[in-house]
């Protein structure tokens, strides 16, 4: 079985191939970051505009790269949100049109499900592990027991933890996306210099909140004494938000490892694991706290390789693959969900656009 995949619910142009034995066959990526970069986030409509000038070229690129033509797949998916709904509709316009033509079925696939399932594709992992997923756009923490079957242990009240990696980028003069600088900048600070709060530490439950910590690090930076921002201060600072942001993740995910492992004892000899995934799984100081935290739980830890972490079409393509097996296909009348949690019921999700 072979499935293309499509993204384009963010600031990446994706499209991808992936067959039923785990392999991607094509995995073709445009990046917007330049475009968006002198804003210091992303701008809906020139994300939209810049989908509606690729997309067509990345799914030839793809197709071409993978050396497999229309007639020889035998779906398409496409991301059908949540996300920004411009972007959404010319990846679902492109995927129903190559769907129409090649007489293929169509798979609207939620990005989330999307991060949920790339450990399958990468490391073939059965069902059910837990997952963390931390992005751009969602921080949470899920029981993933079954394609479409999600059980939501936590979810954060404010900022999502990409958004606070790249908010936290911005009070430091450090560019866009955030998390990949604060990271560099890291490495060579002093964690303990600045005393940063640990959102939510210690609380029952898996929720999340780091609103408080960008405040606080907004404060640590006013409060500066002479010099004010240099390098070095600018390093200690990224490495006191980087681990408050580690014990804050840790802490919050050693309550649901204790969830997931009451609602799914582990059998003999089978490991439970515990997934990263997202954007921010990227991160290897956050990757090494948690993998840590898992080992100490007895819990094996997989995580993706960082190109898979973030956006791209292969976890679309595998996500559709998945589901195009069990029979759980969709209308050339989906309409795309700006918003779509992945607990929710598929058929429970608002049909018309709302921002
Ligand atoms: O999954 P993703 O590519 O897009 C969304 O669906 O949101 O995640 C992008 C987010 C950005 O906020 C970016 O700053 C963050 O992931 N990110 C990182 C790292 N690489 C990307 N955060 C922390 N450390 C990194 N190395
Ligand atoms: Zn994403």
């Amino acid at each position: 079985m072979i499935v293309l995949g499509l993204e384009s619910s963010c600031d990446e142009t994706a499209a991808a191939l992936v067959d039923g034995d785990r392999r991607i066959l094509a995995d073709e990526i445009l990046s917007q970051l330049d475009d968006h970069r002198p804003y210091g986030g992303i701008v809906p409509e020139i994300a939209a505009r810049a989908h509606l000038d690729h997309m067509d070229g990345i799914v030839a690129r793809a197709l071409d790269r993978a050396g497999v033509g229309l007639a020889e797949i035998d779906g398409v998916a496409a991301t059908g949100g949540p996300g920004l709904i411009g972007g959404v509709m010319v990846g679902m316009m492109t995927a129903k049109a190559i769907a129409l033509a090649a007489g293929k079925p169509l798979v609207a696939v939620n990005h989330l499900e999307g991060h949920a399932l790339t450990a399958r594709l990468t490391d073939g992992l059965d069902f059910p592990y837990l997952l963390l997923l931390v992005s751009g756009g969602h921080c949470q923490l899920l029981i993933v027991e079954g394609v479409g079957r999600y059980v939501r242990l936590g979810t954060t009240i404010d900022d999502a933890v990409g958004e606070a990696f790249d908010k936290a980028a911005k009070l430091l003069g450090l560019g866009y996306p955030g998390g990949p600088e604060i990271e560099r900048a890291a490495a060579a600070g002093d964690p303990a210099r600045f005393d940063l709060p640990r959102p939510m530490k210690g609380r029952p439950g898996s929720d999340f909140s780091f609103s408080g910590l960008k405040t606080a690090l907004r404060r640590a930076r006013e409060t500066l004494p002479a010099p004010g921002l240099n390098d070095t201060v600018r390093a200690d600072l990224a490495a006191g938000f980087q681990a408050a942001v580690a014990d804050a993740l840790t802490d919050r995910t050693a309550n649901a490892i204790d969830a997931f492992l009451d609602r799914h004892p582990p059998a003999a000899g089978e490991p439970r694991h515990l997934v990263v995934a997202g954007g921010v799984a990227a991160n290897r100081f956050l990757r090494a706290r948690l993998e840590a935290l898992a080992a100490g739980r007895g819990l094996a830890f997989a995580a993706p390789p960082p190109r898979l972490c973030t956006d791209n079409g292969a976890m679309i393509a595998w996500a559709g693959l998945e589901r195009l097996r069990l029979g759980l296909t969709d209308g050339l009348d989906f309409a795309p969900r700006p918003r779509w949690p992945l607990d929710a019921p598929k058929m429970a999700a608002p049909k018309v656009a709302v921002q």
